[in-house]
């Protein structure tokens, strides 16, 4: 059984239509939504312009992933690095959560979604973390696609944290330092209930990570695409996932 995906908006030729095989959809798929700023300096707008056409494109990747059958997204909405950008743009960003909460979290909720952070809450404005969490506290019961917010998120920072807390069990006599193993570091990160992502998916053209789940992606697939977070639709995902079940994961065996 195939399901098929037109990867064009409108008359898609046979070539066009990618088949993805639903017994290998990618349970968690995360995303570094990059390009906006320079998705609205193309169009001559201010960059606050393409971070607003952003949340437009998170409401389509939400609603593909879910009806790809994904049970998690995670997207990368703002990183510790990001406070460094000026203060307007943070401000903006800041309240981006909330107005597309307000608009979306009505259907959010008719859908089963269940919304998420992955973040330090500490830093963010109350408008912000307030939104978030009624937000979270409102869907915690659904069952369908976790939508996952990185939010205030750093790896490193995220990793120092677990290591700090494991030394201090083993110092405290809570934990032996031979009960330290991969699961026992996978459960103190802030993704501890979450699955690793299988694919990640970065726009914009930039090849790297930029500070986002380094533990989690030790096997993940990646996928890079040339076109800005604003452009992302539906067909986008399903080429990434098109392009996924085209990969044999090894895991490191053969
Ligand atoms: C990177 O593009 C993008 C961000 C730092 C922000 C991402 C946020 C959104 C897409 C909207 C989030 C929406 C919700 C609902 C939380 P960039 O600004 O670095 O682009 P550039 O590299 O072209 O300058």
């Amino acid at each position: 059984m195939f399901h098929l995906f037109k990867r064009g908006q409108t008359g898609a030729k046979p070539e066009d239509i990618v088949e993805l095989a639903p017994d290998n959809i990618p349970e968690h798929i995360a995303i570094i939504m990059d390009g906006n700023g320079r998705w609205a300096r193309k169009r001559g707008l201010p960059r606050i312009a393409g971070h607003h056409a952003g949340m437009k494109a998170v409401k389509r990747a939400t609603i593909a992933a879910d009806e790809i059958g994904v049970k998690v997204l995670t997207l990368y909405a703002f990183s510790t690095e990001n406070w460094k950008r000026p203060r307007e743009e943070v401000d903006f960003l800041m309240k981006l959560p909330q107005e597309f909460l307000a608009l979306e979290l009505q259907e959010l909720i008719d859908k089963n979604v269940q919304v998420r952070m992955t973040g330090w809450k500490e830093g963010l404005p109350g408008h912000t973390l307030e939104a978030v969490e009624t937000a979270i506290e409102r869907t915690k019961r659904n069952t369908g696609l976790i939508l996952n917010f990185a939010l205030n998120y750093g790896s490193r920072h995220e990793i120092v944290n677990a290591v700090r807390e494991i030394a201090e069990d083993v110092r405290s006599g809570k934990l032996r330092e031979e009960d330290i193993c991969e699961s026992l570091i996978s459960g103190r990160l802030l993704t501890q209930s979450l699955p690793d992502p299988d694919l990640i998916i970065r726009t914009s053209g930039e090849i790297r990570i930029s500070n986002f789940l380094l533990w989690q992606m030790a096997y993940s697939e990646l996928w890079f695409t040339d076109i800005y977070w604003p452009e992302f639709t539906e067909s986008h995902l399903v080429q990434a996932v098109g392009e996924y079940q085209r990969r044999a994961r090894r895991y490191g065996g053969l």
